[in-house]
C-alpha cells in the first residue's frame, strides 16, 4: 500500500495549480470522513483518502485524455490498487465508461463535484466553510449561472448512490469541511 506522504508527492509532481490541489486534498478529506462513517477496515480508509487525493491527477497535464492517462497507465505502473484506479476511472462515466458501482466509486462520484461547489460556496462567505448552512448551499444550487460548470445532475446523482438526500449529503461535507 502506498503511503499518504507518496501520494502526496505523486500529486505535486503532477499538479501545479493551488486550487486543483486544494480540490484533492478536500475530496480526500471527505471521503476520509465517508470511510469512517461506514466503518472501513485500515486498507480500505487509506485507499478511500488516496481516491480523493489522486482522482483528477492527468487534469492539469493531460487534459483531453483525464482520467484515462491516470488509470490506464501511471497509477497501474506505480501500482496503487484496483479499488483506487477504479474508483478514479467511474469518477468520470462520460470519459472512462465506467459507471460508479463498488462503494468507494459511488462516494467518490458523489464527493467530486459537491466538494468543488461548496467550496465555491464558500469562497462567497466571510467566515468560509464556518456556520455554513446547508440552505446557503441549495439556494446556490438552485442558482443555474453560480458554478455553472458544476452538472447539478451529478450532485443528484451522486447523493442518490450513496443513498442519501442531497441536503444530507451537504450537511455531512459542511461537518467535515468546517471543522
Ligand atoms: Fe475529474
Ligand atoms: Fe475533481
Amino acid at each position: 500500500m502506498k503511503s499518504r506522504q507518496e501520494s502526496i508527492e505523486l500529486m505535486n509532481s503532477y499538479i501545479e495549480s493551488e486550487s486543483l490541489r486544494n480540490h484533492c486534498e478536500m475530496v480526500a478529506l471527505a471521503m476520509e470522513a465517508y470511510a469512517k462513517e461506514n466503518d472501513k477496515n485500515e486498507v480500505e480508509l487509506e485507499e478511500w483518502w488516496t481516491a480523493g487525493l489522486l482522482h483528477d491527477l492527468d487534469w492539469e497535464k493531460f487534459p483531453e485524455e483525464h482520467p484515462n492517462k491516470a488509470v490506464g497507465e501511471i497509477l497501474p505502473e506505480l501500482g496503487y490498487s484496483e479499488a483506487v484506479i477504479g474508483a478514479i476511472k467511474a469518477h468520470a462515466p462520460e470519459r472512462t465508461g465506467k459507471e460508479p458501482e463498488s462503494e468507494i466509486e459511488r462516494y467518490l462520484f458523489a464527493c467530486d463535484e459537491l466538494s468543488g461547489f461548496m467550496h465555491a460556496v464558500s469562497l462567497m462567505r466571510p467566515t468560509g466553510f464556518e456556520g455554513m448552512k446547508v440552505k446557503s448551499v441549495t439556494k446556490k444550487l438552485k442558482t443555474l449561472n453560480f458554478a455553472a460548470n458544476v452538472p447539478r445532475e451529478d450532485i443528484d446523482k451522486g447523493a442518490l448512490l450513496i443513498n442519501k438526500t442531497v441536503n444530507e449529503h451537504i450537511q455531512f461535507l459542511i461537518g467535515v469541511f468546517g471543522s
